[in-house]
């Protein structure tokens, strides 16, 4: 396993803000963790509040990464699903990188590039898990007893493997892995079929018997 090295923080305003401080201050490696055990500005994807109660899973890793890479993303919810899986919990995932048990969000992942990094910030739902008007949760002491630090050090592993596995075996793991696949989803307020993810890391939709295929946006189940 890779040498992590592990910043920890009882409450902080947010792991991933943390982190890129890190690496403005030029105090960022490969392999850094920043993790907390709440955050009074967590935030996500679109600049959404991410609620941070005590007691959940909130950290930021730091990883090399000059180039952007739309591939990642998938190896990253690979990685947490399995996590959840090995530890108790029927995960699956919802393109691009939510992870759900039982239909509910239990896990968000917010990847961000910084110079000569990639910041990949997840939060994991463990002892709680907050009202959200637009979906569901779920917290994962309904399926496991699994601590915080169960989970870091499966997920840690989890990474490793599935950062440096062949993207045809990430590809392969997430469609099995995939939720609503061949099924019907909304993007962009139109319905459309969900197909899978394509060798570039892209999601293809099919519409009108059309295949679309898009980067980086959201899709409704
Ligand atoms: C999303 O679903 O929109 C992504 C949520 C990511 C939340 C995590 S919690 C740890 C890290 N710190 C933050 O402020 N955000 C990420």
């Amino acid at each position: 396993m890779a040498g992590y090295k592990v910043i920890s923080f009882d409450k902080i305003a947010s792991t991933q803000t943390y982190a890129h401080n890190l690496i403005a201050r030029g105090a960022a490696g490969n392999c850094v963790a920043v993790i907390a055990n709440a955050q009074t500005a967590g935030h996500g994807r679109y600049k959404r509040r991410w609620v941070s109660k005590p007691g959940n899973l909130y950290v930021s890793f730091i990883f090399n990464d000059t180039a952007r890479n739309p591939r990642l993303s998938y190896a990253v919810a690979v990685a947490v699903a399995e996590t959840l899986i090995t530890l108790g919990a029927p995960a699956t995932i919802k393109w691009p990188n939510d992870i759900l048990i039982d239909g509910k969000k239990i896990c968000g992942i917010l990847i961000e590039y910084n110079n000569d990094f990639v910041v990949v910030g997840i939060g994991i739902n463990i002892t709680s898990c907050p009202d959200v008007e637009k979906y569901q949760t779920a917290k994962l002491a309904d399926y496991c007893n699994a601590s915080r630090a169960d989970v870091m050090k499966c997920l840690m592993k989890n990474l490793d493997v599935w950062r440096g596995a062949d993207f045809k075996a990430v590809r392969e793991r997430w469609t099995e892995l995939a939720a609503g696949l061949n099924g019907d989803v909304l993007y962009r307020g139109a319905p459309a079929k969900l197909i899978g993810i394509n060798d570039d890391g892209a999601l293809i939709l099919r519409r009108d018997d059309v295949d679309v295929v898009v980067f980086g946006d959201e899709i409704s189940l």
